[in-house]
This record gives structure tokens, C-alpha cells and sequence, in this order.
């Protein structure tokens, strides 16, 4: 593959989680690991990658939380996203900016957008009926209120959505509903003064938008948002809301009502663009990332953000009237169940990533929900089959490959790369594919199509590792050295290469690798936390430095004679006990309050 000539921009946005619980296995595999491995495939082909979110600090999820624990939201919102932070770090993500939603930054930005909307006739003054609890005196907002879904009959659907069947729903059209404060019914309904964003004044330009250039999209994905843009069914949405938590409406005379959570958050993407280019020195620059039209923004999402991504966002956008860029692509997973049940946070069926990381390796966890990733349908996480892929394909096939090429190598070759001979058709053959994986996992990578493109990286070292068998370079050093050199010297290449094609699954054990095959810097540049300060007071973000990128998604060449490092095992084989450990861990969560 060419190098890259015209590089790409590529803003590379992910949901923003609610900084009100950790995120569990299921997050991970559906909206934050998909969008770090395609935006460092895309650093790597030489593309200008900005990636950025940051943790949803407003809403009822925080403030349901903040209550149930009788702290303050600011300390819940504190603690979430500090962990959310180090575990994303630790997790390997490479973000530009994990920022959250509670910065200066952000709330002026949101105004921003706002008063846009407002200027533009988009957003409209109105009277609404909404649920008020008599014995807390108070509205019901959200997820302040739960009740049976009035679409699909779930029993616990909330205020604004079904957790069951993804419809956002009107609080008022709930079924049997029950104050989540106090757990009466004593709801009547009352009338209340709103802002409102007129979805259907948006969705002519909607549906022109979803009829063209969409065949990329995923089908679950399109077909959701085009039925939505030509339902006729589009209509205004309250954008403010009767609690105490969240960013102030720009307007006199509504200081006791707030923005709804959802028309903050998504503007998050936009916001955080511009925080990125602030902080590193060029606050006009966002305009490269919103307003040129070659931009491609890709938004990686759990499939119960669809209408948000694929709907509400856009037509926010449309509605701001600067003609910025709306997403090119919404690649929305599935779900992940966790041994063979949904993942359930309320009652501890879950495995959440700080707890997992504090037991195993990054590298193996995103190789597990890479290979066998939610994209077209939901999937199941079990410990047996973590260990299995652990063991047998970590291990087994790409470990064992690096491990004996590398362990040969240094014992045998003096410490050195050795120089090759003259090439059989096996060695050739083998090289060759090194080659043309280049352009066949980057084909599939280009489309996020990233399980695949992990199964055909993963096919490369199977064929690396037969070749090996097949050459036997421990029995040829014995009559014909030369020739152990140059089976060695190929296999060693293609490590090399596979290196780089594993690199956005396996980040922190092919930058081992790296150094294990001699080199000296990074294959790409490292994440750290900052502390940020603002206009509302100081909080870590998370960042990523690029400069440091010395690897390209190209067929590199080992040059001959270059030192090795004694090599070390990259993987740990995992005990078989650890399947019924974690089990008996699951189980004994079950049902615990969380
Ligand atoms: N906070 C939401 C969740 O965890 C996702 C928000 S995505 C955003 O489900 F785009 F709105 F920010
Ligand atoms: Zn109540």
C-alpha cells in the first residue's frame, strides 16, 4: 500500500458516558474500544485523527445516584469520571480529549448552539404536561418516574426511554407510572413551561440527508433513521427540564429549570473539538474539523443511542445554521450478555472494567471483544471463552509465533536480525501475504468492519506459524545455517509487520514487541492525564501525544543486523480455574445493590 499522500481529517467521536456508575464490558465492547482501534488505524495510514468525548455529567442518572447515596451529583460526577479517566487509560484508549461536560468550555458552547437554534426558529416556548409527584412535591423527570413501556410492555422502562425495545419515550404516555423517589403513585399531571426543538421543522433536510451516499451505513442503523425522517411523526421535543442539575438555560426568567441532559451531551462532540484545539494552542482550528465538508466524522455508539446519533444530533446541527459537518458514518453496535444473560447494572450482573482490569491484561480483554464484537448482532461474553481465546490464540498462535522466532533468534543469531539468502517459494509466498495484508485488513478496517479484520490479521500468524513448522529452522541450523537464517529472517519480517497490523488491537503488547525487535521509540506515541482548570473549577482529562508515531500501515522492512532485546513472554497463559472463580465472583455480586 502507498504511503499516504493527501492525508485524511477523521474526527473520530464516541458516546459520552454517564459519569454515574463504572463502565461495565458491554459499554466497552459496543461504544469505546470500536473507535481506538479504527482512529489508530487511521494515525497509522498517515491520517489526521482528532478523537474525542468525555464523561455526560448532567441528568437524572446523576442526580438518581447522587440521591440514592446521599452525596452531592458534583461528588458522584468527581468520582466517576476520575475513574473513568485511569481506566480508559489503562485500557489503552487513545483519545485526544476525554474531557466531561461540566467545563466552561462546554457550557458556553451549549449556550452557543442555543441561542443559534433559538435565532434560527428551531427551538420554541411551550406549555407541557408533565407528571408531578403530590407526596415529593416536585416534577418527575425522566428517570424520576418508571412505569410499563407503552410500545413493547417492558415493565421497568423509564421517563425518557425503554431500556427494552430503545423508543424514547414521553413520560406521560407510561403505563401504570411510579415516583422513583418516594416508589408511590401519587403522580398527577401538571403543567409546565418548556423550551421545546422543533425535530419536524428539520426533517425535509433529514431525509434528503439520510437518502444520499448512506450505503456504507449499518442496516439497523439507516433503516431506523430513514423510517424516523419520513414518519411525518418528527415533532418538537422539551430541551429543558424541572430539576436543579445541569447547564443553565441563557435566558432570563428560567433560572429554576435546566437544559435536558441529551441536548447538552451530544453537543459534546462539537464542544470538546474546540476545548482539544484550545488547549493545544489553536482555538480557531475546529473550524478544519466542523465547517470543510471532506471531514469524515464517525460516531461509535451502543445501539440504544441510535435515535440521539442518527436523528436528534443531525438535525441539531442542521439547525445551528453554520453548516457544520454531520456525521458521515453512525457504526452502532449491539448488545454483549454476559454468560448468556443481559448485562444488568441494578442487579450486578455485570463486569465492570476497573474490576476487570485489576485481574488481567488490557490486551486480551480487547482482543476478546474485538474477535468476537456485537456489530451485526448481539453477542456473549463467557470466562471460558475468554480463557480459551487467551490460551489458544494469544498465547498458542501469536504469543507462541513471537516467542520461539524471537527466543531462536536471540540465542542462535548472535542477539541480531540475521541476513537472509536467497528465497524459496515458501519464503516468498509467505512474505507476499505479509504484503497484501496491508490492504486487506485496512480494507476492513476502513469499513469497521473491525472483527473481520482482527480474524484475517490473526490469519497471518497462523500461516507465519505453519511456515515455521513447516521450515523447522531448528533442524536446519544443524546441516544448513544459511538457510535457518533466512526462514528466520522471514518469519522475523513478518512479526515485524504483524506488529503493526495487530498494533490497533493489541496496543501495549506489539509496542513491547517493538522494542523486543530492536527499535527504539514507540509505534505510537502514549496517552497521559492532565489537570484542567477552568471558569468552573479543575478536573483531569485524559490525552493522547501523537508526535511520537513511528510505525506506518505499510510492509516495513527489518533491516539486517539490527540488535534484539532479550525477549519476554507477551502473553500470560490463564489457569483453568479461572473460569469457575470468575463464575462464582459473578453469582455472588448477583442481586447486590450496586
Ligand atoms: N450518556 C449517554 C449514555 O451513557 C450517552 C451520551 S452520548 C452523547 O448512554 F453523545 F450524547 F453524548
Ligand atoms: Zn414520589
Amino acid at each position: 500500500m502507498p504511503t499516504n499522500s493527501s492525508p485524511q481529517r477523521i474526527l473520530v467521536c464516541t458516546a459520552w458516558p454517564y459519569a454515574s456508575g463504572d463502565r461495565h464490558l458491554g459499554h466497552v465492547a459496543g461504544a469505546y474500544l470500536p473507535p481506538d482501534i479504527y482512529a489508530r488505524y487511521q494515525r497509522l495510514r498517515g491520517n489526521d485523527v482528532c478523537m474525542v468525548s468525555g464523561s455526560d455529567t448532567h441528568g437524572t442518572p446523576i442526580t438518581v445516584r447522587a440521591a440514592q447515596e446521599g452525596v452531592t451529583p458534583a461528588d458522584i460526577v468527581a468520582r466517576y469520571h476520575g475513574r473513568f479517566v485511569q481506566s480508559f487509560k489503562d485500557l489503552g484508549l487513545s483519545y485526544d480529549l476525554f474531557t466531561h461536560t461540566d467545563s466552561q468550555n462546554h457550557w458556553d458552547v451549549t449556550h452557543e448552539l442555543f441561542r443559534n437554534h433559538l435565532a434560527n426558529g428551531y427551538i420554541y416556548q411551550d406549555r407541557q404536561q408533565q407528571p408531578y409527584c403530590l407526596i415529593d412535591q416536585r416534577f418527575l423527570a425522566d428517570r424520576y418516574i418508571e412505569g410499563t413501556c407503552p410500545i413493547c410492555g417492558y415493565h421497568d422502562a423509564r421517563g425518557d426511554q425503554c431500556d427494552n425495545c430503545g423508543n424514547t419515550l414521553d413520560p406521560v404516555d407510561l403505563i401504570g407510572p411510579r415516583c422513583k423517589i418516594c416508589g408511590q403513585n401519587q403522580i398527577e399531571i401538571r403543567e409546565t413551561e418548556h423550551f421545546f426543538f422543533d425535530l419536524g421543522k428539520a426533517s425535509p433536510e433529514l431525509a434528503v440527508w439520510l437518502s444520499q451516499g448512506k450505503e456504507h451505513w449499518r442496516t439497523a442503523v439507516i433503516n431506523y433513521a430513514r423510517q424516523q425522517a419520513e414518519s411525518g411523526d418528527l415533532r418538537g421535543r422539551a430541551i429543558t427540564r424541572d430539576i436543579d442539575w445541569g447547564i443553565s438555560i441563557p435566558l432570563p426568567g428560567f433560572e429554576d429549570k435546566v437544559i435536558y441532559v441529551w441536548y447538552d451531551a451530544v453537543i459534546g462532540y462539537f464542544s470538546a473539538t474546540r476545548e482539544i484545539c484550545a488547549l493545544k494552542g489553536n482555538p480557531d482550528a475546529w473550524r478544519e474539523w466542523w465547517l470543510d465538508p471532506d471531514v469524515k466524522s464517525v460516531y461509535f455508539i451502543g445501539k440504544d443511542n441510535i435515535p440521539f446519533h442518527s436523528i436528534i444530533w443531525p438535525a441539531m446541527l442542521i439547525a445551528d445554521g453554520r453548516g457544520l459537518n454531520l456525521p458521515y458514518d453512525v457504526p452502532a453496535n449491539e448488545y454483549l450478555n454476559i454468560e448468556d444473560k443481559k448485562i444488568s447494572t441494578s442487579r450486578r450482573w455485570t463486569i465492570d472494567l476497573p474490576d476487570f482490569l485489576s485481574r488481567y491484561d488490557p490486551d486480551p480483554l480487547r482482543y476478546a471483544l474485538t474477535i468476537n464484537a456485537p456489530e451485526t448482532r448481539d453477542v456473549n461474553f463467557t470466562w471460558e471463552e475468554f480463557v480459551r481465546r487467551n490460551n489458544d490464540e494469544l498465547v498458542a498462535t501469536w504469543g507462541n509465533l513471537v516467542n520461539r522466532t524471537l527466543g531462536f533468534a536471540f540465542s542462535r543469531f548472535d542477539g541480531q536480525v540475521p541476513a537472509p539468502g536467497a528465497y524459496d517459494e515458501a519464503d516468498l509466498a509467505l512474505l507476499a501475504a505479509s504484503e497484501t495484508a496491508f490492504t486487506e485488513v485496512g480494507a476492513e478496517l476502513e469499513a469497521v468492519r473491525l472483527k473481520l479484520a482482527l480474524i484475517k490479521a490473526m490469519e497471518l500468524a497462523h500461516a507465519a506459524n505453519r511456515y515455521l513448522n513447516d521450515k523447522a529452522p531448528w533442524s536446519q541450523i544443524k546441516e544448513d545455517p544459511a538457510a535457518a537464517a533466512t526462514t528466520i529472517y522471514v518469519s522475523l519480517q513478518v512479526i515485524d509487520r504483524l506488529k503493526v497490523l495487530l498494533n490497533p488491537f493489541l496496543p501495549f503488547t506489539t509496542e513491547q514487541l517493538h522494542g523486543f525487535l530492536g527499535y527504539q521509540g514507540t509505534i505510537f506515541g502514549h496517552s497521559y492525564i492532565e489537570e484542567v482548570t477552568d471558569g468552573r473549577g479543575s478536573r483531569p482529562v485524559l490525552r493522547y501525544d501523537g508526535s511520537q508515531i513511528e510505525a506506518a500501515w505499510a510492509p516495513g522492512i527489518l533491516p539486517p543486523g539490527q540488535r534484539l532485546q532479550k525477549p519476554a513472554a507477551l502473553y500470560k497463559k490463564l489457569d483453568l480455574s479461572v473460569v469457575d472463580a470468575e463464575r462464582e465472583r459473578l453469582l455472588a455480586h448477583l442481586g447486590q445493590a450496586g
